[in-house]
């Protein structure tokens, strides 16, 4: 085997030690001959060992085992490192325990082109670029600056590899995958945890085996077996499961066509998307500056970075995709498990009344940005250029996934012929992708009915322009570009043509081959800031007059009797996602400032308190003055009358994107408790570290009995009362003293029990610290 090589060439300073993981993986393993699936090898590699920590197969169980880890790095982009730095700074340790990554790609607004959004947004985030950089410096972080590229492509360029354990907090992390490495979707607080040094917690997942066979041929392309798999399992169907491929169809693929399926598995709620090391990912690495990283994987394939034969058998699910059959996929509008298969789409478009007319299309994101994608686009330009058709019919935006990429197709002139077909160009950023789109070709206030196609990953309702009556789709870059074409989305480039203006000729596409990477890759800026080591002595500027930025002060620790008759906030009704407890477009800006962000809790959020047919989101009737008002304000209110309160949830309450807000504010405007039907698993992990006690109702019904006027005292919760399995007590009192009792579930370890009564998983840093 080679000698041991650096972790990445902008990490110098730390070993890729495959031989560590190995005998971890055996210690582990014990006397077990049972083979392991690919996902196994690298989580119980990356199990976090102490005196206190022992591992054992036999005895950890999927969807039952804590398991503690220790990933290789974490990464944040800019829209949720200001509230993780300002976490990492209150647990006042020197600097980050392991390599750590800021990308600013999230706060950049599309609108003009990609010189003119970086100008504007350069100028109107630079305080917030400031503290980045200058929190960056202070404690060994590297920070990408606007414009350097999207933070799952810039990771997949220059720190993947094989057999690796990422986290960021951003729930495409799984792209990853693409390159053998295992990335997962955190909060804010878990990164901090990992950045502390501190293990980092996830129940061991499922492992739900794909076998891929054939070869990928004409129009289909990896978006498709995504775009498919999601159609298969649903927006939920991956829930507590990591998908491994496996299979001969695994080494047909490309590197970065291989990330597209690992970063769109997000949209189908799985923990993580990962394929077995492949010759391909030898290729990118080495194209990448990487090949002694390269070399060395290719040393430890087998018994490392590939499943182990006859592990299929310890799938918990195993789901066939033949490629050779594979069609290309074009699914939506407003969620990305509506998935057609392109012979089916001009049907399903007939019997709907989505507009036909394509308003935008766009090519771009963190899922199909690569070199191979915007070749493909290019390929096909020059196709209708060559039929006599200059320009596409549509607006079409593109954006590449990351200035190296956008250097190398600007030197191949890929990006001026792109620019000749009448594209715009735009900035390295995520834009419209997630809302951060100016857009002004529709009436968006006015919720004008459009229809856009991307190559995207979500479709979510208004996730691009905020508006609800856009019918998104999401498809392949060579797809949308044939759209964009066409004009219309029932277009099949397979049987279609399209006619040419001022000609008896038709535009016929044929399908565009795939080049996987280029013949050298051109180094674009320097966007990149280095970490700064031993850099103890530098400050991290906050103006304490900032709207955007605040210090965090510690919560208090656990008080005794803190759950005596609260108030209830709010019942909220249905379904209430992270985005309808902390909705994120216009409040992006305040992030970094707890007070001010604190002022959208649960706006988007139905409250069973105030009448349905009122349709007032976001609102509830005040316990003390019985004034309907603004649910943060009444929170607001209560705190500063020392009145403790909680929150009465539905099912799966908090589920959606990772943010911690939607955990910090309740926490900081005096909310005590949680009591919901259910919860999803990273909230409810997120309430626990701010300190916040998320319980559930043992029989769900009891949600019901809850009314307006009510007082909860939760019973049990006390210390050394509250334990592991144990379950608590809800004691509802209504407005004439009578009074109920109905057991609570909760999901504390002993560990998240000292969370608990330190008043937040930063306050416990903090004491072990003092030690
Ligand atoms: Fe950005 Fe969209 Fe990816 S928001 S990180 S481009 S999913």
């Amino acid at each position: 085997y080679a000698p041991r090589v650096p972790i990445s060439p902008l990490n110098l300073d730390v070993q890729l030690d495959y031989d560590r993981q190995i005998s971890q993986l055996e210690a582990v393993k014990g006397a077990s001959r049972r083979p392991l699936t690919l996902t196994e090898k690298i989580l119980y590699s990356h199990l976090f060992t102490s005196p206190e920590h022992h591992w054992n197969l036999d005895s950890i169980r999927r969807g039952e085992t804590l398991l503690h880890l220790r990933p290789d790095r974490v990464a944040c982009h800019d829209a949720t490192a200001t509230m993780a730095l300002l976490q990492f700074i209150s647990a006042s340790l020197p600097n980050v325990q392991i390599p750590t990554t800021v990308h600013s790609d999230h706060l950049v607004v599309s609108r003009d082109g990609a010189e003119e959004d970086l100008k504007r947004g350069q100028h109107e985030h630079r305080e917030v670029y400031a503290f980045l950089s200058s929190a960056a410096k202070k404690y060994g972080i590297g920070w990408w600056k606007p414009g350097a590229g999207i933070i799952h492509t810039t990771i997949f360029e220059n720190y993947a590899f094989p057999g690796g354990l990422i986290i960021g907090t951003d729930s495409h992390t799984p792209n990853a995958g693409g390159m053998g490495m295992l990335g997962i979707g955190v909060g804010g607080s878990d990164a901090v945890d990992a950045m502390a040094g501190m293990p980092w917690e996830l129940m061991c997942p499922q492992v739900a085996g794909v076998r891929l066979t054939g070869q990928l041929n004409s129009w289909a392309s990896t978006k498709d077996i995504i775009c498919k798999l999601a159609g298969i399992l649903t927006v939920s169907g991956g829930k507590g499961r990591v998908i491994e491929f496996f299979g001969p169809g695994t080494e047909t693929l490309g590197a970065t066509a291989m990330a597209t399926v690992c970063n769109m598995s997000a949209e189908i709620g799985s923990t993580s998307c990962i394929f077995p090391y492949s010759e391909s990912m030898a290729r990118y690495l080495s194209a990448t500056k990487r090949s002694a990283i390269a070399r060395l994987a290719s040393g430890y394939k087998d018994i490392l970075l590939r499943a182990d034969e006859g592990s299929d058998h310890y799938y918990d699910d195993i789901i066939e995709i033949d490629l050779d059959t594979l069609e290309p996929h074009v699914n939506g509008p407003f969620t990305p498990d509506l998935s057609h298969p392109l012979s089916e789409l001009k049907d399903a478009v007939s019997k709907s009344n989505w507009p036909v007319k394509v308003s935008h299309a766009m090519v771009g994101s963190c899922t199909n940005s690569s070199y191979e994608d915007l070749y493909k686009t290019s390929q096909l330009i020059k196709q209708a250029q060559s039929a006599g058709v200059p320009h596409v019919k549509t607006p079409f935006l593109v954006s590449p996934g990351s200035e190296d990429i956008r250097a190398t197709i600007e030197a191949e002139g890929i990006l001026q012929t792109i620019r000749d077909a009448g594209a715009v160009v735009l900035s390295t950023t995520c834009g419209p992708c997630v809302g951060q789109w100016d857009r002004t070709d529709v009436d968006v206030k006015g919720r004008e009915r459009n229809t856009v196609v991307s190559s995207f990953n979500r479709n979510f309702v208004a996730r691009h322009d905020g508006n609800p009556e856009t019918c998104s789709f999401v498809t392949s870059p060579e797809m949308v570009t044939a759209f964009a074409y066409s004009g219309r989305i029932d277009f099949n480039p397979i049987t279609d043509s399209i006619p040419i203006e001022g000609s008896t000729q038709e535009l016929r596409f044929t399908a565009p081959t795939s080049v996987e990477l280029p013949l050298a890759f051109t180094t674009g800026q320097d966007l990149y800031q280095a970490p700064v080591h031993n850099a103890s002595q530098l400050s991290v500027d906050i103006d304490p007059k900032s709207e955007r930025l605040q210090l965090l002060k510690p919560f208090d620790p656990w008080i005794p009797g803190s759950t005596d008759s609260m108030p209830v906030l709010v019942k909220v009704r249905g379904k209430c996602t992270t985005d309808h407890i902390s909705p994120a477009g216009p409040w992006y800006k305040y992030r970094g400032h707890l007070e001010n962000i604190s002022n959208n809790m649960l706006l988007a959020a139905s409250n069973a308190f105030v009448p349905e047919d009122s349709k007032l989101l976001g609102h509830t009737v005040h316990p003390l003055t019985s004034k309907i008002d603004l649910i943060h304000e009444v929170a607001r209110d209560l705190r500063d009358q020392q009145v403790k309160w909680c929150i009465i949830g539905d099912w799966n309450y908090g589920e959606g994107s990772s943010r911690e807000h939607a955990a910090l504010e309740p926490r900081y405007l005096g909310g005590v408790a949680v009591i919901a039907r259910s919860f999803a698993r990273i909230h409810e992990t997120n309430l626990k570290k701010q300190g916040m006690l998320p319980l559930t109702f043992a029989d769900p019904q009891d949600y019901d009995k809850i009314q307006p006027g009510d007082r909860v005292t939760l019973v049990g919760v006390e210390d050394g009362e509250l334990l592991p399995s144990k379950q608590a007590t809800l004691r509802v009192t209504n407005r004439t003293g009578a009074f109920w009792e109905a057991p609570l579930n909760h999901s504390y370890s002993e560990g998240h029990l000292k969370w608990l009564r330190a008043g937040s998983a930063l306050n416990h840093i903090n004491h072990i610290k003092q030690m």
